[in-house]
């Protein structure tokens, strides 16, 4: 584990780039992002154009995960850029209630796997610092995985998308070290698949961006009182 909570709106850093440095305090996304420009972790980091750290606004309710960069996405070094980005905008406006910038968005891998193939297991590891940082600095209400590999990754599971969605779970899971009592996830199958698979996947994403929003009414806004 890569985190450990300091105080409220800083994050203990473990470094995977440097790892003679155990752990170092990192106060907030921007100095967060200006350490992963430069990672060189793991052998995703030979093939990127850029490193797509994620975006948004840093205190939001909602935080959204991806599984790693695509094409666009490694050109433009932003996340969801692309097809599946579009389509993410839509169920997060049309389901969720939410604008784009008001929501985090980041990847499991922040530089692209080659020829899209899926990340390995010691990439996703390699990075999974970066991205325990980022739920703890946003400190996200919930949290939307999206597919396999944020679900998987976040949740700690092995068992697969389709059986882990339709539950909300709390977060951190078991084996994270505690600090951000009241974040949930919920897991969703990956924009991708939806363009793929057409009308029951796209109708699933749909219910549960719904279950998001009404996570989000349901908890208190952390440091804003009550609903
Ligand atoms: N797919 C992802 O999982 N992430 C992106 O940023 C783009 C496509």
């Amino acid at each position: 584990m890569g985190v450990t909570l300091s105080r409220p709106g800083a994050a203990r850093f473990r470094n995977p780039c440097a790892q003679h440095l155990r752990s170092q305090a990192v106060a907030d996304l921007s100095e967060l992002q200006a350490i992963a420009s430069s990672c060189q972790g793991c052998r995703l980091a030979s093939g990127r154009t850029t490193v797509v750290f994620g975006e948004g606004s840093p205190s939001a309710t909602l935080m959204v995960i991806g599984e790693g960069p695509g094409r666009d996405e490694d050109l433009q070094g932003r996340p969801f850029v692309g097809r599946s980005g579009r389509l993410l905008d839509r169920l997060l406006a049309e389901e969720a209630g939410f604008e784009r910038d008001a929501v985090y968005i980041a990847n499991v891998v922040k530089c692209r796997p080659p020829d899209n193939r899926d990340p390995k297991p010691d990439e996703i590891e390699a990075c999974r610092p970066y991205l325990d940082a980022q739920v703890a600095l946003v400190s996200p209400k919930v949290v939307v995985t999206l597919g396999n590999f944020a679900s998987k990754t976040l949740l700690r599971s092995e068992l697969g998308i389709t059986r882990l969605r339709g539950s909300v779970y709390p977060w951190p899971s078991e084996g994270d070290s505690p600090g951000l009592g009241g974040t949930v996830v919920v897991p969703t199958f990956h924009p991708a698949a939806a363009l793929r698979g057409g009308g029951e996947v796209l109708a699933a994403m749909r219910a549960d961006f719904v279950r998001a929003r009404r996570c989000l009414e349901a908890v208190p806004v952390r440091g804003k009182g009550p609903l």
